[in-house]
């Protein structure tokens, strides 16, 4: 589907009715829900990489984790209780969450049969859904907290924010992969993953909706901010995209490295 178009058909689902009608969309018509088995496994596999990097850099196993921007079937936080955690905070800042997905997911994650008919069934199983919520430095302290794909679509001055709160609740580590790449090029296969580095801020916003809104900060943008939540570094790493010959990025992205400003996704794990 041709990326502007798509960018269109985002901005009439900022309308009253909107967040339903997406749903319905996505479910009926692109059909990206329920997830399919591959993925359910890969979401699997981001919960073992948060308990990993948990073991790698505190040492055993976390009692409690919060995850921000939980989304819609919680594949992290069940991946997360599969793997021994003993709690698992879920919050988003949308409630995003359906329990016939959660179910669905839970029925390919977990062996043993769980049954989530309400939500206190998922409450008692060691889930705590919380949304809508911000997660903030009121939260309760958690061991490790996290986030999948999440922090890509945080405003800046809310990233700060969020930073901030994730530090000051977390005692173990706090461990986030992000998307840094225009997630346009999913669905629209004439433009590549870097396309709108073309673009200034201005002419951004016509694109840049609430449902797919992007902040297009760069690796380097993220570090800055971890480090200036109080956060240090433990690991970092970052994966190179390929920009077409012809990209001619706009002033606001001139002053990245190249290995920063064409990254198209990234890890961070801080304590
Ligand atoms: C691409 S989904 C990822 C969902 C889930 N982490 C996963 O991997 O399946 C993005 C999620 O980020 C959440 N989100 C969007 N803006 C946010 C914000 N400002 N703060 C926290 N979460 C946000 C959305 O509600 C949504 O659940």
């Amino acid at each position: 589907m041709n990326w502007r178009f798509k960018a269109l058909a985002f901005r009439a689902l900022d309308l009253p009715g909107g967040a339903q009608a997406h749903y319905f969309l996505q479910r009926h018509v692109t059909k990206n829900w329920p997830r399919r088995a591959s993925t359910l496994d890969s979401l699997l596999g981001i919960a073992r990489r948060v308990t990993d990097d948990f073991a790698r850099h505190a040492g055993g196993s976390p009692a409690t984790v919060l995850e921000v921007g939980a989304g819609r079937d919680l594949a992290v936080p069940l991946g997360l209780r599969r793997l021994g955690v003993g709690k698992v905070i879920a919050s988003d800042v949308i409630r995003l969450a359906k329990l016939d997905l959660i179910q669905h997911a839970a029925d390919h994650l977990l062996a043993d049969g769980v049954k989530f008919q309400h939500w206190d069934d998922l409450e008692r199983f060691g889930i705590d859904y919380r949304a809508p919520h911000y997660a903030t430095a009121n939260d309760e302290k958690v061991d490790c907290s996290c986030s999948n794909e999440v922090l890509e679509h945080v405003p800046p001055e809310q990233l700060v924010e969020l930073l901030t709160g994730l530090r000051a609740v977390t005692s173990g580590i706090t461990t986030h992969s992000i998307d840094y790449s225009d997630h346009y090029a999913r669905s629209d296969r004439r433009i590549s993953r870097l396309n709108f580095l073309r673009y200034s801020d201005a002419d951004w916003a016509k694109y840049n909706s609430g449902m797919q809104y992007v902040n297009r900060l760069r690796h380097s943008d993220y570090l800055r901010l971890f480090k200036e939540a109080g956060f240090k570094i433990l690991e970092e790493s970052s994966v190179l995209g390929d920009p077409p010959a012809d990209l001619a990025v706009v002033e606001k992205f001139r002053s990245y490295a190249p290995s920063d400003l064409y990254a198209v996704k990234g890890r961070i794990v801080a304590g």
